[in-house]
């Protein structure tokens, strides 16, 4: 048996010398593999050999078969498959490209935003998202009895803080620590317990300016957002100011651009409130400045006519990939 099995392998080894194609290949393969092959009926026969013999002839078996099985898969490799599919390594083929990651679409708007305050002047700073009644409510003029320091409209921790409902803490963060001159701009998440639409969630980024000086006035703020709204939407866009009211800012105005038919509101703004330079300790007598706050997914949805904001936080590839 030993040396029926020798005669196979050094036939095999002959053979294999020859084969010069997918189809010789197969047959080689059918040869000494196949149901009726020559190795199946070795092992047929393994069955009626004297037990001694068995485990040096249970191996030798083995070992032809395993090289006649990796032999045929290496030559299949040089030669293609009968069916024609090289398998084989093919150094001219393009390569597979790795996937690179991509700046979300929100922090490009952010980056964008703050690079054209950084060329006024402005400089980046950010705040806490966790914070204290005094600087989301107290600090910014807001009375006691407002409606948006209702549960309903402000996360409040068991802990008595809050998660700040608007940007414009950043105000008076900055303000309490450092002294006037100040132009700062603070981009960040802010949250409101609103239910999530087409158009609302409960967390959201704002991007909030502060200007103080001794000399600062109102013309100023437009000039300011007149730069930067042209800058983001095209030298062409109209502008309006609409007189409004926010607690932190006297005079107070919404602004809008000119949007289709009608007017699109992008941003809140004014002059600081004498009551927030009470606040953060500042001579209200001796200081000026203007504030402003806008939404980020706002402007982001406008200028890329994005229609649903919960597309920002889905991390679905076939939006992402859209602004990559
Ligand atoms: N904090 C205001 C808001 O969330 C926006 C604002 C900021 C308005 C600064 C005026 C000045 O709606």
């Amino acid at each position: 048996m030993i040396e029926e099995i020798r005669k196979i392998r050094e036939s095999a080894q002959a053979e294999l010398q020859g084969i010069d194609s997918p189809e010789s290949l197969e047959a080689f393969r059918l040869l000494y593999l196949g149901k009726k092959g020559r190795l199946p009926d070795l092992f047929k026969k393994f069955g009626s050999i004297p037990p001694e013999q068995r485990k040096e002839v249970g191996a030798e078996l083995n070992r032809v078969k395993e090289w006649i099985e990796s032999s045929v898969a290496e030559m299949r490799g040089k030669l293609g498959s009968s069916d024609g599919v090289r398998e084989s390594f093919d150094p001219t083929l393009p390569g597979i490209p790795p996937h690179s990651g991509s700046i979300h679409i929100l922090q490009q708007t952010i980056e964008e935003i703050t690079t054209l305050y950084a060329r006024m002047g402005f400089e980046t700073v950010e705040g806490p998202e966790i914070e204290t009644e005094f600087h989301n409510f107290t600090a910014l003029n807001i009375p006691l009895d407002h409606p948006s320091r209702d549960s309903f409209d402000t996360f409040y921790t068991d802990k008595g803080q809050l998660l700040r409902s608007q940007t414009s803490t950043v105000q008076i963060r900055i303000m309490q620590a450092r002294k006037p001159p100040l132009r700062i701009i603070a981009p960040g998440r802010v949250y409101r317990p609103d239910t999530v639409d087409a158009s609302h969630s409960f967390m959201f980024h704002q991007i909030e300016g502060l200007m103080v000086d001794e000399k600062v006035t109102f013309s100023d703020l437009k000039g300011v957002l007149h730069l930067f709204l042209r800058e983001l939407f095209g030298s062409e866009i109209k502008i309006r100011f609409r007189p409004h009211f926010f607690p932190f800012t006297e005079p107070s105005v919404e602004v809008d651009i000119q949007w289709g038919k009608g007017w699109m509101e992008i941003l809140g703004a004014g002059s600081v409130d004498p009551n927030v330079f009470d606040a953060v300790g500042y001579d209200k007598s001796r200081v000026r400045g203007f504030a402003f706050g806008l939404g980020v997914e706002r402007i982001a949805m406008i200028r890329h006519g994005i229609t649903d904001i919960r597309h920002f936080y889905e991390n679905d590839l076939r939006f992402l990939r859209q602004f990559a």
